[in-house]
């Protein structure tokens, strides 16, 4: 990845600030020129909700309230030197979609600052975010093609320029990121089921062998548009065997259960990275696209990062971007960098939304 200097449009305001609250991540970075991270701080609420398998709404807006503070004067004085609100350009925050409750928290709190400093408010896109994750720290232009594989979407996006999104192809049901959480659920794996997911089926996790991914045939969803996809049936077909190579195991015998779930992780990791790769490029030829990144939570997908790498070391004719880990999951980087190149136009009345067309 190139380092880069920031971009330098006189239209755009050179500083921003920005929110991220839209699901379980509190998050405030400070982001000059779209391009470079100055400050970043990230709260997660894993550990709260850890102990309900899962994010509860109403739980997380409050996580939001009381770590939203502490977050934005972390970022400030992590800038070095250390920042105050007068040296920021303009405030951002996700505006959708998301969860409300959350989202108003991060929201609200970058109106209110831009109101008591006379600077702009910007509101961002989360998924527009995701894209622009691939801007921190490169040189990355569009056109380009990005794969986004998230807790709540999977698209194939044709990033035509900065602003202009043209969805190739979507997850006709279920997310990506959702059928993992929801397969790691069934096999009793602890929360974030994606990330616990991808350590068995990679062999680190303790106690547990390296996986086999050939063990298990799951199948492959055929969708009447070419870059479409469909993950409810393999969530279904992977509970259905899962729980049948289960049963047939004798009672107590732990080393064949925790044999068992390696080889099942593995494989339904290798149908999924396969199924997202083979997608990915055939769309990209067809379009004639040879620059590829990557975004969203599934993203920080050990097989998924390996896959793609490996196919264009072996094909010079493609460029691959691929965020560092830090700005796969939910970050206010991202968030900065996509308010520099392409905000919502907002104004007071502008509210949060929950889901996005
Ligand atoms: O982008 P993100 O942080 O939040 C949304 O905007 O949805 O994505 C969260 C999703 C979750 O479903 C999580 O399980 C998944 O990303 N995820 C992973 C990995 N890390 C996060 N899925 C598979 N492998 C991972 N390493
Ligand atoms: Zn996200």
């Amino acid at each position: 990845m190139t380092q880069t200097t920031p971009d330098h449009r006189p239209d755009r305001p050179k500083t921003i600030l920005a929110v991220e609250s839209s699901c379980d991540e509190t998050a405030v970075a400070i982001v000059r020129g779209g391009r470079q991270l100055i400050a970043g701080t990230v709260f997660s609420q894993i550990k709260t909700h850890e102990a309900f398998g899962g994010v509860i709404p109403e739980v997380a807006a409050r996580e939001h309230i009381q770590a939203m503070n502490a977050c934005l004067a972390d970022a400030l004085a992590q800038a070095s030197p250390a920042m105050t609100l007068n040296d920021v350009d303009a405030f951002a925050a996700t505006l959708g979609p998301g969860l409300i409750g959350s989202l108003l928290v991060g929201a609200n709190a970058a109106k209110t600052l831009s109101l008591l400093t006379g600077k702009p408010f910007l509101g961002v896109n989360h998924l527009y975010g995701h894209v622009a994750s691939n801007y921190l720290n490169t040189d990355l232009e569009p056109p380009f093609l990005c794969l986004l594989v998230s807790g709540g979407h999977t698209q194939l996006i044709h990033v035509q320029d900065y602003a202009t999104m043209l969805i190739l192809g979507e997850t006709l049901d279920d997310a990506v990121g959702e059928c993992y959480d929801k397969v790691a659920r069934i096999m009793d794996l602890p929360y974030p089921g994606g990330p616990n997911m991808d350590r068995l089926a990679t062999g680190r996790m303790e106690g547990y062998p390296a996986g086999d991914p050939k063990r298990f045939q799951l199948p492959r969803a055929q969708t009447n548009r070419p870059f479409d996809f469909s993950f409810s049936g393999l969530k279904t077909a992977s509970m259905r065997q899962y729980e049948a190579a289960r049963n047939a195991l004798p009672a107590g015998d732990e080393p064949a259960m925790a044999q068992l779930k390696a080889d099942f992780a593995a494989s339904f990791q290798h149908t999924v990275v396969t199924t997202l790769f083979e997608k990915t490029r055939a769309c990209a030829d067809a379009h004639e696209l040879n620059t590829i990144a990557i975004a969203g939570g599934v993203s920080a997908n050990s097989g998924l990062r390996k896959h793609f790498e490996n196919f264009v070391a072996a094909n010079a004719e493609y460029r691959l971007f691929v965020p560092p880990m830090a700005f796969c999951t939910d970050n206010a980087a991202m968030i900065g960098a996509s308010a520099y190149f392409n905000p919502i136009t907002t104004d007071w009345a502008t509210e949060v939304f929950s889901r996005s067309a």
